[in-house]
């Protein structure tokens, strides 16, 4: 009944996990949600006023597909501040989120016989949109503390290789690529042909250093760079879908072809709303960041005292990808096992690593409040505790 290209393809793992606590939720068991990727916070005010007044002035309309010309403005001189990124508006796509962006890059860049590096642990979503296009992922394992470097591409290097994905900070680890390595990885795609997709949604939390895009680093390879950013995460608006891109004139034109087909436009409001986030008051962004980074310590420091639990301190985004591996045996042979037990019986929700291509692991997001991230703490050290007898 199915096409090929659907019959392996399941619900985003890390969706599923989430279905299941807000289920649990519902029923008022008191679950803990540390597994989707989202701030616990609202959307500041002045982003909230700018959509009702949107809905006010009567914005019910189509748009361009790919965006308002005051959102494409308001996101050029975004680049151009916060990245050193000169993009002209109208090489400027905004799609339902960076999810449907990256969805449409791999479908204009990617087919049967091409392969797409991917540094793993990595967002599920990246390998199961390339595997759409008929593509091949090339996985490439990258080991605690997960910084990618130009010598592990180089191994994976085919003449099949068509685009090189980074996800600086990433998800699940919140690594950053370091600088000198940005640069050589810059050197590397540019000699090589190489379309690099930088998604870099995470880019205004960071704790440890600067993020840098790799398309600033010199104009050869900011003609072979794709950089994606969206509200989600810098703005608490998982729910709005406002992602947005810019590369390569040609590139980004097909990709406007293809969402005038798919999508039409994301929702006027939203694109209103938007306008008013990149253009308005930034101090609710720096009140989460802050929060973000005061959570990441005591994270840090709850982890350091539970023996069984090993992390790599992350420099950005807001998850901890932690090594369960010395919990692991015939009780719970895998983090999968591992996680559903502990949603089970404590009704904390992490995902497992085998969500990110890396087993032995599992990513807790600390975008929540710094009570239930107290009481996830307590429950989880319980459940070690329980069940450690169990363990070979
Ligand atoms: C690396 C990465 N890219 C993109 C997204 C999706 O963001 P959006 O809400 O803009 O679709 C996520 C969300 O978890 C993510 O982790």
């Amino acid at each position: 009944m199915f096409s090929k290209r659907v019959q392996t393809l399941a619900t985003s793992p890390t969706i599923a996990i989430d279905t299941k606590a807000k289920a649990f939720k519902r029923q008022g068991v008191p679950v803990i949600n540390l597994s989707v990727g989202e701030p616990n916070f609202q959307t500041p005010e002045n982003i909230k006023k700018a959509a009702i007044k949107a809905i006010q002035e009567g914005n019910s309309f189509y748009t361009d597909p790919s965006g308002i010309v005051e959102l494409r403005v308001a996101i050029a001189n975004k680049f151009a501040k916060d990245n050193g990124l000169t993009y002209d508006p109208s090489d400027i796509i905004v799609g339902a989120g960076a999810k449907q962006i990256t969805y449409s890059i791999f479908q204009v860049l990617c087919e049967k016989g091409d392969e797409v590096i991917i540094p793993i642990p990595a967002w599920n979503t990246f390998v199961e949109q390339v595997k759409l296009t008929g593509a091949k992922p090339v996985l490439i394992k990258l080991k605690p503390p997960f910084k990618l470097t130009s010598e592990i591409i180089k191994k994976a290097l085919t003449p099949k290789t068509k685009v090189l994905l980074l996800n600086t900070p990433s998800n699940p680890t919140g690594a950053i690529i370091d600088f000198k390595e940005l640069q050589k990885i810059a050197d590397l795609a540019v000699k090589n042909n190489i379309f690099v997709v930088s998604d870099e949604i995470y880019e205004k939390l960071v704790y440890t250093e600067k993020h840098v895009s790799i398309a600033s680093l010199n104009k050869k390879i900011k003609d072979f760079t794709i950089t994606i950013n969206g509200l989600s995460k810098t703005y608490a608006m998982t729910g709005w879908r406002v992602g947005f891109a810019s590369g390569p004139k040609e590139i980004i034109a097909k990709m406007k072809a293809l969402q005038s087909q798919m999508l039409g436009n994301i929702s006027a409001i939203s694109q209103k709303a938007g306008v008013e986030a990149l253009n308005g008051e930034q101090t609710s962004v720096m009140m989460m960041k802050n929060a973000f980074a005061k959570r990441r310590i005591s994270c840090l420091k709850k982890i350091a005292q539970i023996k069984e639990l090993s992390v790599s301190e992350p420099d950005g985004a807001f998850y901890l990808f932690i090594s369960i591996e010395k919990l692991l045996g015939k009780k719970y042979p895998t983090a999968t096992a591992w996680a559903e037990a502990l949603l089970e019986k404590e009704k904390v929700a992490v995902v497992p690593g085998e969500a990110f291509f890396y087993p032995g692991y599992i990513r807790m997001s600390y975008a929540a409040s710094d009570e239930d991230l107290k009481e996830a703490f307590i429950r989880i050290k319980r459940f070690i505790e329980k069940s450690s007898g169990d363990r070979v």
